[in-house]
């Protein structure tokens, strides 16, 4: 059974472009992105990169840190920013671990079932992690996780956009609807009365009984 939301993230510690780290420490109080690819110097995964370190401050705005993951050993990593930097004009300044040993992809769930006949082994691409994302609150729990495929690059805006929701979502009763985005009207989740709706957020409409808007609190 893999990992799945409401679990407590697996703690680990890894050799990283920034030093040796220990997951849970290094995230701290608050949230953390974890974020695998598949490998260095490889077109997709370029631009997923960069792409990320664009974003970061986007990120630290919500008190998430990031942080990268293959099995590329960390010196690759290093040389391979250089390209990451020249394809999208960023520097990529958030940690990237070197899983070798396969230690934190097995630990995450993050290699592909394997290809082929299981007599022959694992192939190198069965060895590779693919595309997962994993959102981790500050009570180190499993928020949220996404698995795309090595020929699919990942939308980092939905990422960022899930990332609000949670945050706005852990505060108040409140969900949000399909491709909300920050700033738009929430639902009032149905173990709220109305009586206490009104007391939470004065006005709201009632477009079914169970499907109330109001809008978002602190917007
Ligand atoms: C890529 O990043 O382009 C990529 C990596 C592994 C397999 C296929 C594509």
């Amino acid at each position: 059974m893999g990992l799945r939301i409401n679990d407590t993230a697996p703690d680990f510690t890894a050799e990283t472009t920034k030093g040796t780290i220990s997951f849970h420490d290094w995230i701290g109080d608050g949230w953390a992105v974890l974020f695998s690819h598949p490998k260095n110097f490889t077109p997709v995964c370029t631009t997923e990169l960069g792409t990320m370190a664009g974003y970061a401050p986007e990120f630290a705005k919500r008190g998430v840190k990031i942080i990268g993951i293959s099995v590329d050993p960390v010196e690759s990593h290093a040389k391979w920013k250089a390209d990451i930097k020249v394809a999208t004009g960023f520097d990529v300044d958030y940690p990237l671990i070197g899983d070798k040993a396969l230690e934190v992809a097995k630990l995450y769930d993050m290699l592909p079932a394997e290809a082929g006949d299981s007599s022959e082994g694992r192939t190198p691409a069965d060895n590779a992690t693919v595309r997962s994302v994993y959102v981790i609150g500050p009570d180190k729990k499993i928020k949220l996780v996404l698995t795309y495929p090595m020929t699919t690059g990942r939308n980092f805006d939905e990422i960022l956009r899930a990332i609000d929701s949670m945050q706005l979502t852990a505060k108040h009763q409140v969900a949000t609807p399909a491709n909300w985005k920050n700033g738009e009207d929430v639902i009032i989740t149905p173990a709220v009365s109305n009586e206490d709706a009104e007391k939470r957020f004065g006005s709201f409409e009632t477009v079914l009984p169970y499907l109330r808007k109001t809008k978002q609190p602190g917007a």
